[in-house]
């Protein structure tokens, strides 16, 4: 892909590109194509059995290639967290891009709707004082936006909180220039790291249900959803079986980090960090990338050959592993980790160092990163 993102990182780690994995400066990201590639096969291959389509949500990724491999394979567009990471997908080729979330603040709301005199934006909604905004902003700019009304089915973040409440905001939004209402999200967000099987289906079938009775009162409403978008990594064969679910937003699913551990068989992690043994005192090991190189919320990352020995703590530039004599591992070694989370540790970096059978073979661009606007602030 030439994009002015990868001509940039190219020239910042390009130097990398055939070396191997080990040999790199660190802390480096290391993305394994072909793990990532058998990640997306897989969801594909189940998929195919099942109604639902993949969306997948890129806000862990951030990657335009990404995006792209995920859709040559299959998905329909991606859905994003936020209107830049939304607007740089659609200017690097992704046709039907999701903001699965509400967008507030005027200048957001201005660069949305100015970006979607180019592209096919959807955004989600629950808010009525939030659709007139953006319909304002249409008319200003001249565009059109798609929604879809977010229902909370539990989770207790975004999302109108009834079926009544839906059909109110239905009826306030249809009236409004700019803006076409084609169907709801209900992100089961609360089902989704549940460690017991059993009961996460039970969870996420509750929610699907609910947000069935609310598509119906829609429905009964005159407003039949087109597009009812759901799901995640954890719950997405369960929630993809439901026949009216036509979307499913999985996206952490392509890197596995150890937050989302061995929620779902078939996936494999694909997402590394390279550190480097700074200090080693007895069986206190130290490496090189601490929380500033590193996601470490929720759960702490791991060393891929080693999974057995405790990080015992990470400093903003340090991790502190307790090992014991039989590691094999001394100053001046590098040593992979899988990040305790993929989408804090991703956001820490510019780009992804690419690998095939163990060599750099590209970098790819993470943007947009950090609370960074893209370059797509106006004023
Ligand atoms: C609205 C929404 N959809 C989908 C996802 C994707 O979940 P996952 O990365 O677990 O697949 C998230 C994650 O936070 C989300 O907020």
């Amino acid at each position: 892909m030439n994009s002015v993102w990868h001509e940039r990182v190219q020239k910042i780690y390009g130097a990398a590109i055939g070396r191997p994995r080990r040999d790199l400066v660190t802390p480096a990201l290391i993305l394994d194509l072909d793990v990532v590639k058998s990640n997306i096969k897989h969801m594909m291959q189940r998929l195919s059995t099942m109604k639902a389509k993949l969306r997948p949500h890129i806000k862990c990724q951030k990657s335009p290639e990404l995006a792209l491999l995920q859709i040559e394979a299959g998905a329909i567009g991606v859905c994003t967290a936020t209107v830049w990471e939304a607007i740089v997908m659609s200017r690097s080729g992704v046709q039907d891009v999701l903001i699965a979330n509400q967008v507030g603040g005027r200048q957001k709301i201005r660069a949305l709707a100015e970006a979607a005199t180019e592209g096919h934006f959807t955004v989600a909604i629950d808010n009525g004082r939030n659709a007139q905004d953006l319909s304002d902003a249409t008319q200003a700019a001249d565009s059109k936006l798609d929604l879809l009304i977010e229902v909370d089915v539990g989770m207790g973040r975004g999302g109108v909180r009834s079926a009544e409440e839906a059909v109110a905001l239905a009826q306030a939004a249809a009236k409004l220039p700019g803006l076409k209402l084609r169907g709801v999200q209900g992100y089961e967000g609360h089902c989704m790291l549940e460690p017991d099987r059993a009961v996460r289906i039970q969870k996420a079938v509750a929610a699907m249900d609910y947000l069935g009775t609310v598509i119906d009162r829609l429905a009964a409403e005159g407003f039949a959803c087109e597009v009812v978008s759901a799901g995640g990594t954890g719950t997405y064969d369960i929630t993809g079986n439901n026949p009216r679910v036509t979307e499913i937003q999985a996206g952490s699913y392509v890197f596995m980090d150890n937050f989302h551990g061995n929620l779902v068989p078939g996936f494999s992690r694909s997402l590394t960090v390279l550190g480097t043994v700074v200090i080693q005192h007895g069986e206190t090991l130290v490496l090189d990338s601490g929380r500033k190189s590193v996601g470490i919320d929720f759960v702490l990352p791991t060393m891929v050959d080693y999974p057995y020995y405790q990080a015992h703590y990470f400093a903003e530039e340090h991790a502190l592993f307790f090992v014991d004599q039989r590691c094999p591992l001394r100053l001046g070694d590098t040593v992979e980790l899988i990040p305790g989370y993929a989408p804090t540790t991703v956001n820490l970096y510019d780009a992804y160092h690419v690998v095939e059978k163990d060599a750099v073979v590209d970098i790819w661009p993470i943007c947009p990163r950090g609370p960074g606007h893209g370059g797509f602030l106006t004023n």
